[in-house]
C-alpha cells in the first residue's frame, strides 16, 4: 500500500455525496493500493447525519479506507487535503436555472476558497460540483490566490456522459464506441455539446448519425435540459448520475488520457486558443498526463456554427461573473 492521500468532500449528508463517498474510497478511483483519509464536511444543522455516514463507511470494511473525519468547519475540512470535492450547495428546484442559485451559494465558495488557501496540501486539486459550478469555481479560485489556477475545475462530465448516451442510442451502438465528446462553456442550458468533433467508432458523429437536424435540435436540447428533465421527473435533482460523473472526472484526472481522445471539464479560460475571454471557468476538451493535472486540448476545429454556440454560453458566463462581482 502507498501512503494515504487526503480527500475532502463537502455536502457530505446530501444525496450526491451518498452516491459518491463509498465509491470514492473503495479503490475504484485512486487505485486498490492507495489508502484514502476521508474528510467529510456538512453545515452545522446537518453535520450530525454524518455520524451515520461514517458508521456505514466503516461497515464497508474497505481495505483502502484509512480514516474518516467529520466536521462542520471549512478550515478543518480542507486541512492537508490533496483533493477537495466541493459538492455542498443548495440545489435548484423545478423551474429554476442553475444561475438562480448564485445568491444562495456564491458566498460559501468564497469562504471555502479562503480555507483551501490556508489549510490544504501544496498539491491540492479542487473539483466544484455545487451549482452553478463554473462560477462557484471562479469564486473559490479567486479566494485561493496561492493555489495555481490549473488545480481548479468544475463538473461538465455529467453533460459529457449524457451526450455520449444520447449519441450511442441514436447510432445504435454502445457508449464505449463514442469518444471525443467536448462540452463547451457553462454547465447550464447554454452549454454546447460538440457533436461536430465527437466520434462514433472512430468516425465523425455527424457522418454516422446522418441527421444534422436531430443533432442541432433534439440532441443539443436534450443534453442542455437533462438536469431539468430529471428534476421534473424525480422532484429532486440528479444524484446517482451526478456522483458517477464526479468519480469519472477524478478518474480521468488521475489516469493518462488515451491518445487522440479527450474528456470534458470546465477549467480556467486564461490563455486559451479558442477566443474565449480570460477570467472564466469554461468547459473545454481536456486531457490528463495521469498525475492529476487537467489541461486544455488545443487545435480542436470549430466551425462558424460552433463558434456561434460558444458565443451564447460565453455571454452567459460573463453575465454570471458580473452578477457576483462583489464576491470576486
Ligand atoms: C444536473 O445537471 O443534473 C445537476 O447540475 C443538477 C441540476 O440542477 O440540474
Amino acid at each position: 500500500m502507498k501512503s494515504p492521500i487526503t480527500v475532502s468532500v463537502t455536502g457530505g449528508a446530501g444525496q450526491v455525496a451518498y452516491g459518491l463517498l463509498f465509491r470514492l474510497v473503495n479503490g475504484e478511483v485512486f487505485g486498490a493500493d492507495q489508502p484514502v483519509s476521508l474528510i467529510i464536511k456538512e453545515v452545522p444543522q446537518f453535520v450530525s447525519k454524518l455520524e451515520g455516514v461514517k458508521m456505514e463507511l466503516e461497515d464497508c470494511a474497505f481495505p483502502t479506507l484509512h480514516t474518516v473525519t467529520i466536521t462542520d468547519n471549512d478550515e478543518d475540512a480542507f486541512r492537508g487535503a490533496n483533493w477537495a470535492l466541493l459538492v455542498g450547495a443548495a440545489p435548484r428546484g423545478p423551474g429554476m436555472e442553475r444561475k438562480d442559485l448564485l445568491t444562495m451559494n456564491g458566498a460559501s465558495f468564497r469562504d471555502q476558497g479562503h480555507a483551501i488557501n490556508k489549510t490544504a496540501a501544496d498539491d491540492i486539486r479542487i473539483v466544484v460540483v455545487g451549482n452553478p459550478c463554473n462560477t462557484n469555481c471562479l469564486i473559490a479560485m479567486r479566494h485561493a490566490p496561492d493555489v495555481p489556477r490549473d488545480r481548479f475545475s468544475a463538473l461538465t462530465r455529467l453533460d459529457q456522459n449524457r451526450a455520449m448516451a444520447q449519441l450511442a442510442q441514436k447510432a445504435g451502438v454502445q457508449v464505449a464506441d463514442v469518444t471525443n465528446v467536448a462540452i463547451w462553456g457553462n454547465h447550464s442550458s447554454t452549454q454546447y455539446p460538440d457533436f461536430e468533433n465527437a466520434r462514433i467508432g472512430g468516425k465523425p458523429a455527424p457522418d454516422v448519425i446522418g441527421d444534422r437536424s436531430w443533432l442541432e435540435n433534439t440532441f443539443i436540447e436534450t443534453v442542455q435540459k437533462r438536469g431539468a428533465a430529471i428534476i421534473a421527473a424525480r422532484g429532486t435533482s440528479s444524484a446517482a448520475s451526478a456522483a458517477n460523473a464526479v468519480l469519472d472526472h477524478v478518474r480521468s484526472a488521475v489516469n493518462k488520457t488515451k491518445s487522440g481522445d479527450w474528456f470534458s471539464a470546465a477549467i480556467s479560460s486564461d490563455g486559451n486558443p479558442y477566443g474565449v475571454p480570460d477570467g472564466l471557468i469554461y468547459g473545454f476538451p481536456c486531457r490528463s498526463d495521469g498525475k492529476g493535472d487537467i489541461s486544455l486540448v488545443e487545435g480542436v476545429e470549430l466551425t462558424d456554427y460552433a463558434k456561434g454556440k460558444l458565443d451564447i454560453t460565453t455571454q452567459e458566463l460573463l453575465g454570471e461573473r458580473s452578477d457576483v462581482s462583489e464576491l470576486l
